[in-house]
């Protein structure tokens, strides 16, 4: 698992001009009939802001492929998918060589052991985790971006597109639909993924939301003969993703594992326009895991023994949060189902989940840096069970300036943004062009400019820290 709601907090602190306002929301899915509308308020001129800018420095970021990684998995095929399993480290001790092992030798001869929660520094070797989660914020950032633009194509169009090529359509760098070798153990015993790692792969509702906006909206760059490579593609991994082994074990995980395979899973029939599917996979999840995800008093469960003994239960909480909205958000794009009034066997529901999680602050557990992570779930939550009294906007406001977020566009009605936009339609360089005000230059800057004092977060998104 991964995450990259970092704070730049520890970056300023070091002094590092690395800072940017980017920043990668742990999942979501952003209804695209929502975004074509365009029927946007004012107060989120900021958050359109954000929205360009961010997609602008993710288009100077990609392409990424499967194809850059130093190693190639062990059936030698880099098309492959990999990730190696990140707690792990090796222990020669039993190998019996005389010289050193070159790090090839290592990776298969010894033995590897888990020293959880320490990041073995190698696995940056090989990034297919992070590339991928930098594609799926590229893609939805870069569709909507585009959607403000009114236009058939435009830039954003043009890199969103590019880049979904490269990673999944291109036959010379394309993706094999699979995940035979993601969060793969290494040693004697190992060579193989693990269902841990099925959860790289999250992204999907992100990708999903961004191809549909595109197709939908008429795109003339997403071409129907992408759209119907993409669709194949598409119907294979779903198929994988159904069938192998490792993939039917994380649907089966009772923990946030369990909650963003069926974000995976949803997203992708949605996207092959199978809306019952769909519905199918959200409806199997809210009548099995999510039923013992929540207690009554909306602590959620974590219940398998590896993490019973984590410390990050602040990170653990905003994290199935935004699994669960996502899920909430596929069934009711699929199918216009309700799942917001669900209630757990404990009778509590998303709401309940969140509400219990805004009680404990990050400091309880020395999880500062992951205080931002609840934030979009907070606007999820107000804006579907409304917000009276202004509740959740001033926890949000107590934290961060949060109207020039990116998930403040489509996270409404939720207070606030009027002061930002304000400023925003005061600077000289917002033109109002087709559907939505078009920001650049000053006014771009200055969104950027409030992102990066209260968000604040590493640029490093690729560098993020693995998890299980
Ligand atoms: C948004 O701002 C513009 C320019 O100030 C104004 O003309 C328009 O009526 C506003 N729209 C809404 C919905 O408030
Ligand atoms: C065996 O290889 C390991 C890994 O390179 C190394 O740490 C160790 O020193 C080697 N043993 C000897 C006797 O060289
Ligand atoms: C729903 O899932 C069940 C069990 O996996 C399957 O048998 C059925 O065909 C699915 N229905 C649809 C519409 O996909
Ligand atoms: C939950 O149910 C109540 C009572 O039926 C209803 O008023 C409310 O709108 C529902 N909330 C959501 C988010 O669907």
């Amino acid at each position: 698992m991964r995450s990259s709601l970092f704070s730049a907090y520890i970056s300023l602190l070091l002094g590092s001009h690395a800072v940017s306002a980017l920043t990668s929301y742990a999942n979501d899915f952003v209804d695209p009939d929502f975004i074509l509308a365009g029927k946007f308020g004012n107060n989120t001129l900021a958050a359109q802001a954000t929205i360009r800018s961010w997609a602008a420095e993710l288009a100077g970021q990609g392409p990424w492929t499967v194809m850059s990684k130093a190693v190639a998995p062990p059936n030698g095929d880099k098309h492959d998918y990999m990730s190696w399993a990140p707690y792990w480290w090796p222990d020669c001790s039993g190998v019996g060589n005389t010289t050193e092992l070159a790090p090839e030798q290592i990776w298969k001869e010894c033995k590897y052991v888990s020293r959880d929660g320490l990041f073995n520094p190698d696995g940056r070797l090989i990034n297919d985790v992070g590339n991928f989660q930098s594609l799926s914020d590229a893609v939805l950032y870069n569709a909507i971006a585009h959607s403000f633009e009114g236009t058939p194509s435009s830039s954003y169009s043009k890199t969103a597109v590019s880049f979904i090529k490269a990673w999944f359509l291109d036959p010379d760098t394309r993706m094999n639909p699979n995940l035979n070798f993601a969060q793969m153990q290494r040693g004697p015993t190992g060579q193989t993924g693990s269902h841990t790692g099925i959860l790289d792969l999250k992204g999907m509702a992100k990708i999903a939301s961004g191809i549909i906006i595109l197709r939908k909206g008429g795109n003339t760059d997403w071409t129907t003969d992408l759209d119907n490579q993409m669709n194949a593609w598409s119907k294979e991994f779903i198929t994988w993703l159904e069938t192998a082994q490792i993939a039917l074990e994380e649907g089966h995980a009772d923990n946030n594992h369990g909650t963003f395979y069926y974000n995976q899973l949803a997203a992708l029939k949605i996207m092959v326009n199978d809306n019952p599917g769909a519905l199918n996979v959200t409806n199997t999840y809210f009548s099995s895991q999510y039923l013992f995800q929540i207690k009554a008093n909306g602590e959620q469960v974590r219940s398998r023994p590896l993490e019973a003994i984590r410390t990050r239960p602040y990170h653990y909480r905003a994290y199935n949060l935004a699994a669960m909205i996502t899920n909430a958000r596929l069934a009711a794009y699929a199918g216009d189902i309700n799942v917001w009034n669900k209630t757990t066997t404990e009778g509590a529901t998303i709401k309940t989940a969140l509400d219990f999680a805004m009680t404990i602050p990050a400091s309880a557990s020395k999880e500062t840096t992951y205080t931002t992570e609840l934030y979009p779930s907070i606007a999820a939550v107000a804006a579907v069970y409304g917000d009276p009294g202004d509740k959740y906007a001033a926890f949000l406001q107590k934290g961060a300036a949060y109207a020039v977020e990116a998930y403040f566009l489509w996270n409404q009605p939720l207070a606030g943004g009027e002061a930002e936009s304000a400023a925003l339609t005061a600077a000289p360089s917002i033109t109002g062009t087709g559907k939505n005000a078009k920001a650049t230059g000053v006014g771009e800057n200055s969104a950027l400019g409030l992102s990066w004092s209260w968000l604040g977060v590493v640029s490093a998104v690729a560098a993020g820290v693995l998890t299980l």
